[in-house]
Formats: structure tokens, sequence, C-alpha cells
């Protein structure tokens, strides 16, 4: 099989096991993304994968070829497995150019007329015109560059990143997302690419592959985990969501208040009660004062603005409602206190399993997250 295939991968240092058992694929030019809070596990898959840090089980193949099996003793060297990778830290070599940096693996592996190689990973990323150049006298944008030409110089037939965009400013950073997603679609390589950033994993892959505590929680392309997260933890992680708890009584779902509302009857298998209903706050239209209108399919709960925060193309609402604080996005200026009405349909409120994140992590939920909002709450 061609691509990446991961199968039981345990790594423990000590007593700690860092990486429990998991099992994923990348096809053949597929992007996939390893997503979850720091401390989970992502640069040690990674690194194994590399060949960098020894498994304690499980097996890795590349392309076919078995890497990486605990049991039958086999490990492949690092540079040995023809993959290409990128850090955080760009790990350029501050006294070589621009293209002797780009040429070193290439002369490591023995390789003489690294010329023509060197100028073709160059021209990929845009850098041909400043080969002679020495780091110092690049930007951080174009250090990434050239760590990204260094990588690919080799033609591996896998390409690893590990947050390679964190250090670059928010600009830069969408920028070079770009660029990344293009080369490795050009070059028709599987890339597994380990970032904590939600925007990047859903904006540049093919699938992702979300992390909690050493183990993968959830697998899936960018809008099935947004849309169906299995769990709290998940939904929570990527976007940002309402939980709201909800208790049936006389086959009828009620929020804490008692208030009656409808939920996504997909997601509605039974389960222990109290549950969690996961409502994105984009789902949700605010309108002023109190709506009355019906229509069977929707929700339509009444409330008041406890406290609201700019954020620029919408302003981020919190409204008391149906006994809960919910979060909402809207255009009107509205101040604290105004009557409200929120409205959103039944298939945008699902019922989601109540497993949220692990201790090791400040779980976003805890609401409110961001201070502003807090002033103006009474
Ligand atoms: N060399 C090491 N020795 C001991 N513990 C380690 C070592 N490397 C990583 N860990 C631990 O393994 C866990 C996973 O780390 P890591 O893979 O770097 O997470 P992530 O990249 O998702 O932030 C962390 O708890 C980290 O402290
Ligand atoms: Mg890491």
């Amino acid at each position: 099989m061609m691509g990446i295939t991961v199968r039981g991968l345990v790594k423990t240092y000590g007593a700690t096991t860092v990486i429990d058992t998991i099992s994923f694929d990348v096809a053949d030019g597929e992007f996939v993304t390893l997503l979850g809070p720091s401390g989970c596990g992502k640069t040690t898959t990674l690194r194994c994968i590399a060949g960098l840090d020894t498994p304690n089980g499980g097996l890795i193949a590349i392309n076919g070829r078995v890497v990486s099996d605990a049991r039958e003793g086999v490990f492949v060297a690092p540079h040995k497995r023809d993959l290409g990778m990128v850090f955080q830290s760009y790990a350029i070599w501050p006294h070589l150019t621009v293209a002797q940096n780009v040429a070193f693996p290439l002369t490591v592996k023995g390789e003489r007329n690294t010329g023509s190689a060197v100028g073709w990973a160059l021209d990929i990323v845009g850098m041909t015109h400043l080969a002679e150049r020495r780091p110092s006298e690049l930007s951080g944008g174009q250090q990434q560059r050239v760590a990204l030409a260094r990588a690919i110089a080799a033609r591996p037939q896998v390409l690893l990143f590990d947050e390679p965009l964190s250090n670059l400013d928010a600009r830069l950073r969408d920028r070079t997302r770009l660029e990344i997603s293009r080369i490795q679609r050009e070059l028709k390589v599987p890339a597994l690419y380990v970032t904590h950033d939600q925007t990047e994993a859903l904006s540049m892959s093919d699938r992702v592959i979300v992390m909690e505590a050493g183990r993968v929680v959830q697998q899936g392309t960018p809008r099935e985990l947004y849309h169906r997260p299995v769990n709290r933890f998940v939904a929570d992680f990527i976007g940002s969501a309402n939980f709201l708890e909800v208790r049936r009584a006389e086959r009828q779902w009620h929020l804490a208040d008692g208030t009656p509302i409808q939920v996504d009857p997909l997601s509605d298998a039974g389960g222990t009660e109290p549950r969690v209903a996961l409502l994105r706050p984009e789902a949700i239209r605010l309108d002023a004062g109190s709506v009355v209108e019906q229509n069977s399919t929707l929700n339509r709960l009444t409330g008041s603005v406890l406290g609201a925060m700019y954020l620029g193309p919408h302003i981020e609402y919190v409204v008391a409602a149906g006994g809960a604080h919910i979060r909402a996005f809207s255009r009107l200026e509205l101040p604290p206190g105004s009557p409200v009405t929120l409205t959103f349909a039944a298939d945008d409120c699902r019922l989601v399993d109540d497993t949220a994140a692990s201790p090791k992590r400040n779980p976003a939920s805890d609401y409110p997250r961001q201070s502003p909002i807090l002033e103006n709450i009474p």
C-alpha cells in the first residue's frame, strides 16, 4: 500500500505511556493532519514515523515498506526512510547560504551534482533569487521556505510537518498555509501535518485525526469533524460551541429552565440524562425583542443580552436564555439587558457524548473563556 500506515503504535517514557496504541493511514497523495492540544503526543507520533524515536509497540510502513516493527525488531534508520520533514524551528544552518542549506541533505547522502535538485526545490518555493543569501538576511517566512525547499530537494516519498507555521505572524501564516497545500498537491506525495491550530487543520487537510492524551479520538474530513463530532472534546476543540444541558420529560427535551427544545433526531439515540446538546453560535439567528411567528421546525428562545464582545465582522453576544448562557453572533448593536430572541433549527442542535477534555487541558468550555465578555456581566 502506498502512503503511511501506522498500526498499534505505542511509545512510553519510563512508566508513562505517551502514545497509547494508535492506528491510522495516510493514503497516497493525501494531506492528513494530526490535531490536538499541546502534550497529546503529536510530535512523538511524527518522530516515530521519521525514525527519530523508537516505538515500544506497533508497526509503521511507508509506501508498503515496513520501517519499524517493535515485535520483529525492525528499525530502518531515519535517513533511509525517504522522507522530508519540516520543523517548527526552521533548523537551518546560519553559516550556510540558502542554496547550501537546501543542498545539505543531498550532500550528506553523498550526491555530488546537487545543482539541479536545489534549483528545482528553490523554484517550487519561489526562492531562486535569494539562493546566495545567508539565513540572517532572510525574514522568518523566507527561512521557513528554505526549510521547505530542503525537505523536498531529495524528492521524498512522504512529507512530515511539525507545526511549521507557529513562528510566523498571522498574515504570513495564512500565505504559507496556502503555499504548503499547493506544493503538496504539486508533488502528489502523502503528507502528515501536525498542529494544535484548528484553522490550519480545517483549511489544509483532506482528513483530520483528532488526538487526546496519546489516543485517537476521531478521524474524518474537516466537515465531518465539525458537524458530527463524536463527543464534547472534539466539538469544543474544533470551532466554538455552546453546550446546553437538556433533560427529557414526556417524550420531549427541555433546557435547564424547563423550556422545551427540539434536537436533531439523528443524534438522539438514548444515553444517560442529563444530556448535552451542541449548538454552534453561527447556527443561531439573533433578533432584537420578542419574535412570535410560529415555525414548527425552528427553536425559539427569548432571553436578554448579558455581555458583548466586538470582533469586527460581527459581535459575539452572550445571552441568558433557557436557563443557560448562550453565545451567538450578530451585527446588531444591542446594549446589555436588551431583550432578544434566539432562533435555530432542530438539526443544528445535536446531542453529543459528554466526554470533555482530559485533565491535561483547561476545558475551553469553562465559560466564559474571554475576559472582555465578563466585564459586562452583572
Ligand atoms: N523525551 C521525552 N521524555 C519524556 N517524556 C517525553 C519526551 N518527549 C515527549 N514526552 C512527553 O510525551 C507527551 C507527548 O509529547 P509530544 O509528542 O511532544 O506532544 P505534542 O507534540 O502533541 O505537544 C508529553 O507529555 C511530553 O511531556
Ligand atoms: Mg509538538
